[in-house]
C-alpha cells in the first residue's frame, strides 16, 4: 500500500524568549524544540513520550501552526504551512485540531455539551440549517458512545471520561485529517483511559484520521501507536515501530523510561536490563553540549559531550541518536 505523507516537519525549532526571572535581567533562549524532523503518513498514529518539560505540548501546538516557528519547516496536506498567514491558515485549520489533557478547560461550563460540539460546525459554516446542525450533532455523539439526548446537558453534570467523550466529539466536528490529542486521557483513572484509547482507535479506523498522540507515559501510547517518537529536550532521540521500541530499545533514555513500565509478560522481564538514569532533566534554558543526555547518560564517552549525535537508520526504520548505541557499546 502506499502511504501519502500528511505532514512533512523539517528542522522544526521553537525557542522562548524568557527574562531571567526577578534579579536576572538578562534574556533567556528556552529551547523547546531543536531540530526536529518527521514525516508522518496518513492514516497512522504517531506517539510522542518523554518525561516533563521535554518539548511534547510545544511540538504538537507548533506543528498546528497554534505557534509560529523559530525555525525549519511544516508541510500540511501539499502546503508550506510554516509562514502561512492566518488568512489564509483558517481554511487548514479546520482539518487539523488539538485536543487537550483536561476537559475542564476546553468545555465552558455556560454551553450545553451539545452547542460545544456544534461550535465547529457554525464556525467552519458546515451545516446549512437547524435540522442539519442537530442531525450532526447526534452523529458525532453516537461517534463517541455518548447518547445523543444528553446535548441539551452542562459539562457540569458529566463525569471525566464523558467530558473528554464531548471533548473528542467536538474535535471530530470539522471532519479533521489530523488530531493532536496532548494527554488527552492522562487526567482519568488506568481503566477509563484503556476505554477511551480503545474508543480512539476504533474512531480512527472508521474515519481515517491521523494521530499525534502525546503522553509522558510510554504505557498509554503503547497500544495505539503504530510509532512512537521519544523526546528529550527539545529532541527526538529515538524513532521507531511501537512494537520494535518496547522490545528493542535503542537509545539509554528510552531503556530507562521503560524500566519504569511494568512488562507483563515474564520472559520479557527477564532479559531486560535495568539502567538508571543519573540526576535531574537538564533545564532547556541551557541545553548541554553535545548530546543532551550526556550528563545523566552511564554510557557517555568525550564526543557525547562535544557533538550532538543525529538520528541514524539501525535498521527496519529504526532510528537512534546516540554514538553508543550505533558504535554498538551498550549491553543488549
Ligand atoms: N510559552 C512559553 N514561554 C516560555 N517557556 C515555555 C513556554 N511554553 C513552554 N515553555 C518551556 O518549554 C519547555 C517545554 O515545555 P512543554 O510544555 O512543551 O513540555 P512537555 O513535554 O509538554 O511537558 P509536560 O509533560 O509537563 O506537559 C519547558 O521548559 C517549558 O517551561
Ligand atoms: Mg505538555
Amino acid at each position: 500500500m502506499d502511504q501519502q505523507i500528511i505532514m512533512k516537519i523539517d528542522d522544526l525549532r521553537m525557542y522562548f524568549n524568557t527574562n531571567g526571572g526577578v534579579f536576572g535581567n538578562k534574556r533567556k533562549i528556552v529551547h523547546a524544540v531543536d531540530d526536529v524532523s518527521l514525516s508522518i503518513m496518513e492514516g497512522e498514529t504517531i506517539g510522542i513520550v518523554g518525561e516533563s518539560g521535554c518539548g511534547k505540548t510545544t511540538f504538537g501546538r507548533a506543528i498546528l501552526r497554534l505557534y509560529k516557528p523559530t525555525g525549519g519547516s511544516i508541510e500540511f496536506m501539499g502546503q508550506n504551512i510554516t509562514d502561512m498567514p492566518e488568512r489564509k491558515l483558517r481554511q487548514l485549520r479546520s482539518k487539523m485540531v488539538y485536543v487537550f489533557q483536561d476537559p475542564y478547560e476546553s468545555l465552558d461550563p455556560r454551553k450545553t455539551v451539545g452547542s460545544t460540539v456544534g461550535e465547529p460546525l457554525i464556525i467552519n459554516h458546515l451545516v446549512r440549517n437547524k435540522k442539519e446542525y442537530e442531525k450532526r450533532i447526534a452523529e458525532l455523539f453516537e461517534i463517541v458512545n455518548l447518547d445523543p439526548s444528553m446535548a441539551n446537558r452542562y459539562p457540569h453534570e458529566f463525569s471525566g471520561g464523558q467530558r473528554q467523550r464531548v471533548a473528542i466529539a467536538r474535535s471530530l466536528a470539522s471532519d479533521p485529517k489530523l488530531i493532536v490529542f496532548d494527554e488527552a486521557v492522562s487526567a482519568l483513572d488506568v481503566s477509563l483511559q484503556a476505554r477511551i484509547v480503545n474508543l480512539l482507535a476504533d474512531i480512527k479506523e472508521r474515519l481515517k484520521i491521523t494521530y499525534i498522540f502525546i503522553s509522558h507515559d510510554l504505557s498509554v501510547v503503547k497500544h495505539i501507536s503504530d510509532r512512537i517518537a521519544v523526546f528529550y529536550l527539545g529532541r527526538v532521540v529515538e524513532l521507531s515501530e511501537a512494537d520494535e521500541l518496547y522490545k528493542n530499545p535503542l537509545h539509554p533514555y528510552t531503556k530507562a523510561l521503560l524500566t519504569a513500565v511494568p512488562i507483563p509478560d515474564p520472559f520479557l522481564e527477564d532479559k531486560r536490563d535495568v539502567i538508571f538514569m543519573d540526576g535531574e532533566i537538564p533545564s532547556p534554558i541551557n541545553p548541554p553540549k553535545g548530546c543532551p543526555f550526556h550528563p545523566r547518560c552511564p554510557f557517555a564517552t568525550d564526543i557525547c559531550r562535544t557533538d550532538a549525535p543525529q538520528l541514524v537508520d539501525m535498521g527496519h526504520q529504526h532510528l537512534v541518536a546516540c554514538y553508543a548505541s550505533q558504535e554498538g557499546r551498550l549491553p543488549k
